[in-house]
């Protein structure tokens, strides 16, 4: 008989029928005239219940069903007397695919902690929170492609193997296949890359927005969505060495345009896990996080705070002037702390904040200079509980402007001609911005730490799995 996953069993339509289902156990429990198993199979965060009316089945035969089994059971699919559920399978057949025996199988009933969890990651998407969390994943891609293909941006793919720091952190890490017990020097001591693969030093991109640039200046709007890497050794709950970005790119776009597509594309997103992730984001909602669906209305339902950075430092000055600790200090010039943010957004505005103009000192060499000669159009989408969502910015579209800032910030340039060529040849006015995905997946699922709304994180000293 061909399978019906459990999602769809619960289509009114089934009551009455022969079905057959496969999954992992949750549960099993009775006595010894009836015995009942929860199912689920990954579909949908529900089980399925199973009743074993043991006049048909032996102890002998249930014994190997115990939490983490897999099993396959044909029966007859009918309305459920039983709380909490509206219909469950009166078992007919019974296979047994695998055991798990529960001296060692870690996901046994009880609770897990995150942490013990995060050990057990090449299990844990069995779990009912890491499902729903690795289901809402999956939807949130798919609002993205939508969101562009609607608003016509073309997924353009940049590569992961570049030689350029686009961010110019110096937080790369490098790709070579040189031997790394007998490094070739020069007369300074530099390592010579001419005989590397590349022919050339190498590195894991940090982003894909160079490369973006290149096709929205051609093909008009586009949008990347790839992994990313940063070697940066923070051990915090909102930072990855490989997480995944969403960069769009839009030519003819102004701060305006680019404040607007950011408000825009990221409410499209929530409102695709309201309406499409509804099952996952009750339970999330009910075990982890009881602010969370309200959260999420609140965010699609207010219009962002705009507000220039330096009206942001004024803000958090009077805060410090009226008794507020902060650990790091403020002034003007310097780079917000998640701290900082999180006034702001938390318990200043009480929404999201888009911070503007920041001092061009603590932002990338890309970003378009204002006429004061201090301040960028550089854009960072702050969200309640999350902080930095989205990093953008207008870009310097004028060749002269964007050289003499490579040359003060010593950026070596030799090997991005290509990059410069874009200014070269029919400069446009043109924006954009990278999306963290799992920063948003942070705030869609109310998980606290980035390591539990990616399957298999990568932080400093772990790469298990
Ligand atoms: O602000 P960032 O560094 O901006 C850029 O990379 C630009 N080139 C994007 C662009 O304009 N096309 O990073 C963008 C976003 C951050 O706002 C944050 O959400 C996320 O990427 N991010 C990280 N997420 C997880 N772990 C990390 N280590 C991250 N670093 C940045
Ligand atoms: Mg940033």
């Amino acid at each position: 008989m061909k399978r019906t996953k459990i999602i769809d069993i619960f289509n009114p339509g089934l009551i009455g029928r022969e079905v057959c289902v496969k999954g992992w156990v949750r549960t099993r429990r009775g006595n010894k005239n009836v015995q009942f198993v929860a199912l689920n199979d990954g579909s949908t965060i529900k089980n399925i219940q199973i009743v074993f009316d043991m006049e048909q089945f032996s102890d002998e035969q249930l014994k190997p069903i115990t939490t983490g089994a897999s099993i396959h059971v044909e029966g007859l699919l009918v309305e459920s007397m039983g709380k909490g559920q509206t219909c469950e399978i009166q078992a007919k057949t019974l296979e047994i695919y695998g055991t798990a025996d529960p001296e060692t199988y870690p996901l046994q009933k009880k609770g897990h902690t995150f942490e013990f969890l995060r050990e057990k990651a090449h299990l844990r998407p069995r779990t009912n929170t890491f499902g729903a969390v690795f289901r809402i994943r999956h939807n949130m891609a798919i609002a993205i492609h939508q969101f562009f293909h609607e608003h016509g941006f073309f997924y353009f793919h940049t590569p992961i193997i570049t030689a350029s720091d686009c961010e110019g952190a110096g937080q790369m890490f490098q790709v070579t296949t040189k031997n790394l017990y007998d490094l070739k020097k020069d007369e300074n001591g530099s390592i010579i890359y001419d005989d590397d693969f590349f022919g050339k030093q190498a590195s894991l991109t940090v982003s894909g927005q160079l490369e973006g640039e290149l096709a929205a200046t051609a093909l008009g709007s586009i949008y990347t969505f790839g992994p990313t890497f940063r070697a940066e050794n923070s051990n915090t709950p909102r930072h990855l060495a490989e997480f995944w970005m969403i960069e769009p790119e839009v030519a003819f776009a102004d701060l305006n345009d680019l404040m607007d597509l950011e408000e825009e594309f990221i409410k499209y997103c929530i409102r695709w896990a309201l309406d499409n992730c509804k099952d996952d984001l009750e339970f999330l909602n009910n075990m982890i996080d009881k602010g969370l669906i309200e959260r999420l209305n609140n965010v699609i339902g207010t219009d962002f705070v705009r507000l220039p950075y330096t009206e942001g430092i004024r803000i958090l000055e009077e805060a410090v002037a009226g008794g507020h600790k902060f650990e790091f200090p403020v002034y003007w010039g310097c780079d917000l702390a998640s701290e900082h943010e999180r006034y702001l957004v938390e318990e200043h505005f009480r929404k999201p904040v888009i911070m503007t103009d920041y001092p061009k000192e603590i932002k990338a060499f890309y970003m378009k200079q204002n006429d004061d000669g201090k301040t960028v159009q550089g854009t960072d989408v702050l969200f309640p509980q999350i902080g930095e969502i989205i990093g953008g910015s207008v870009r310097e579209e004028n060749y002269d402007k964007l050289m003499t800032r490579i040359e003060e910030l010593n950026i070596p340039m030799k090997d991005m001609w290509w990059y410069l060529d874009t200014r070269r040849f029919g400069t446009v006015p043109h924006a954009g911005f990278g999306l963290g995905f799992e920063r948003l997946l942070l705030f869609v699922t109310g998980m606290t730490n980035i390591r539990d709304v990616i399957p298999f994180p990568r932080t400093p000293n772990n790469a298990e799995f």
